[in-house]
């Protein structure tokens, strides 16, 4: 979705924003823009396209402005045209501001400016806050007519806000959506995420919901909006840049998949005491008389972060016999849920930001339930708003398809189940021994799957033209034949869907013929025999099957077209490594057809809208 940017330094600004933009690349956009103050006027431009769109038509533009704002949009209210991109304006040029969120109310605003003789230059809702400010400017200072316009707003939002004649002040805005502040040395910055400041700083101070922050150089003032100024010392940045930078991968999305050993791995030794074999969740102490009375589960998240929920459903009820549901997020939050004190609502969200889960944990806080995050954005809006946050250590996730987030959701879910097993004595201590020791092999497992990359390569050259898939799984798989078609759907356009394998008679069966390939995960399970007979249903039709076996089984071998194999492991932890072949299956697919990778058409990291 939107990215901010904003910088205030001793030194040209272009060159900040331009390489602060690149870093928010990941999160989605069709167009970019860029404003900075020289000489008492604003320079400013902005393109429709990609942000290399901008810097050509930038080139042999002496820019030198010490202040600026940058912004990358991704369309909601009008097309992605020049018009519509931002920086916006006020009618009298004096105001320039970036927007990334929703105002619900913008039009009864824009009528009302329009009555006052403002004139409008695009389609979007963000140009009436220009406006806006612009009427409140007339009769107050430039933060206090930001903060008056704010007033006015219904939605979520942040905003970088710049006046022409007063150069050595930025203004930020976070109502709902993120903004992150960045401390340097006689410079300061605004940003959506942190990517975008590592470059400058590690010194970060994380905007709370409805705090504004004023920008000079040498000053940062974070205040409420009623500017009552709130003390707020910076936190640093522990990873690196090059957490952020591709390392000689053609691709984030390639990168993060082979990251995937060392995420499940880092996430899995904040979680497990190895001399002890047990799972230890600290971060749960504060809640622990509260958890220890549910009687229920709602797992709510959205796109991949859900489908980690669904398995996390088969292994919470195996485990702890509490029933669980599973909700996408914006269906729970205009739902009617049933919750209580009593139910454990777990909101799941690589980002921390996306717009109806956070809803969702809001609702559940309403109603009283026990609120709990799994997220891999340290400080982000859901882990503020849930009760208890347990963190993923996936490292920041670039690509807009989510891969190595997903499998440390997983592994987080997996262990949270073993937990809460072993505190509700569903489980004994020798089974949570057990399936710790075996839990400690996947990230080698995973591995031993990356290594199949050439040969899914091989496969997916074969299958690239084909316009429509099918992914079938069973119990714990059936998630994965999800996710898959999801993987193959975001990044190669490819038609795909995923269903329960058990489900095939009831209707896609009349999909199948000699042209159309199946994607079957059948690796060794309690459901094995099951799902043996229902890729011999798809071969009976000429079907074509793309298998996931266990290495050394050969009961699918004469069944399949192509066949890959993952290490054995327990039937509850197999989606941790099933799904690897299916990210690399839609990764080459995608690079076959030339498809962009890392940022989808139409399609954003974050979704900060509903
Ligand atoms: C977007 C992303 C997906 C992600 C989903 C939920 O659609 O493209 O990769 O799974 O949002 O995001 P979250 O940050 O809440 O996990």
């Amino acid at each position: 979705m939107c990215g901010i940017v904003g910088a205030i330094s001793q030194r040209p600004v272009r060159p900040i924003l331009l390489e602060a933009l690149r870093r928010l690349e990941y999160r989605g956009y069709d167009s970019s823009g860029l404003v900075t103050i020289q000489n008492g006027s604003f320079q400013w431009d902005k393109r429709p396209g990609k942000i290399r769109v901008l810097e050509d038509h930038l080139k042999g533009k002496n820019w030198n402005g010490h202040i600026g704002l940058g912004h990358t949009r991704w369309a909601t209210h009008g097309p992605p045209t020049r018009d519509n991109a931002h920086p916006h304006f006020s009618c009298d040029e004096k105001i320039a501001l970036v927007h990334n969120g929703i105002i619900e109310n913008y039009e009864s605003l824009k009528e009302n400016l329009i009555r006052r003789g403002h004139q409008f230059r695009s389609e979007t809702d963000t140009e009436i806050i220009a406006h806006l400010i612009e009427e409140h400017a007339k009769k107050n200072k430039p933060f206090v007519a930001v903060q008056k316009a704010i007033k006015e707003l219904e939605g979520s939002f942040a905003l970088g806000v710049m006046f022409r004649d007063h150069p050595d002040l930025l203004i930020g805005a976070r109502l709902n959506s993120p903004l992150v502040v960045g401390i340097g040395r006689n410079e300061n910055f605004i940003a959506s995420d942190v990517p975008a400041l590592l470059p400058f700083t590690k010194k970060v101070i994380y905007l709370n919901e409805n705090e504004m922050v004023q920008l000079q150089r040498d000053r940062v003032t974070v205040s409420d909006l009623n500017g009552r100024v709130k003390r707020r010392p910076p936190t640093t940045i522990t990873w690196d840049i090059t957490s952020a930078e591709k390392e000689g991968y053609p691709h984030f999305m390639l990168k993060e998949i082979f990251e995937q050993p060392r995420a499940v791995k880092t996430t899995t030794g904040y979680y497990v005491n190895r001399k002890k074999s047990c799972t230890e969740f600290a971060a749960l102490k504060p809640v622990l008389k509260k958890l220890n009375k549910i009687n229920r589960v709602i797992i709510t998240a959205c796109g991949t972060a859900w489908h980690a929920g669904l398995v996390g459903k088969y292994a919470l009820e195996e485990l702890t016999r509490l029933p669980v549901d599973v909700a996408i997020a914006s269906e729970f939050r205009y739902g009617n849920p049933v919750l209580n004190k009593n139910t454990l609502v777990l909101a799941i969200s690589q980002s921390g930001e996306t717009a109806d889960t956070l809803a969702a944990v809001r609702q559940a806080n309403e109603h009283g339930a026990l609120t709990l995050a799994i997220c891999n954005v340290v400080g982000s809006s859901i882990t503020r708003e849930a009760k208890a946050t347990i963190y993923t250590y996936a490292g920041p996730e670039i690509s807009v398809a989510s891969t190595k987030a997903y499998t440390s959701q997983l592994t987080l879910i997996l262990l949270l189940a073993i937990y809460l097993g072993r505190a509700r004595k569903t489980i004994t201590k020798q089974s949570e021994t057990k399936m710790i020791r075996e839990f400690l092999t996947l990230p080698k497992k995973i591995e031993a799957v990356l290594k199949t990359d050439q040969l899914i390569d091989k496969c997916a050259a074969q299958y690239r033209d084909a316009p429509n898939f099918m992914y079938i799984g069973r119990r714990y798989n059936f998630p994965n034949a999800y996710e898959g078609a999801l993987k193959l759907k975001e990044i190669s356009y490819t038609h795909a869907e995923g269903y329960g394998a058990g489900e095939m008679k009831h209707g896609p069966l009349a999909l199948v013929d000699n042209t159309f390939p199946t994607v079957a995960i059948a690796v060794q399970s309690s459901v094995h025999e099951k799902m043996v007979s229902n890729i011999q249903e798809i071969k009976a039709r000429s079907g074509i099957i793309i298998a996931i076996t266990t290495e050394g089984d050969k009961a699918i071998d004469h069944l399949a077209d192509c066949i890959i194999t993952v290490p054995e492991t327990s039937e509850m932890f197999s989606p941790i490594l099933t799904v690897i072949p299916l990210q690399l299956l839609a990764y080459h697919m995608a690079v076959k057809k030339g498809c962009p990778i890392d940022q989808p058409r139409n399609l954003a990291k974050s979704v900060t809208v509903e």
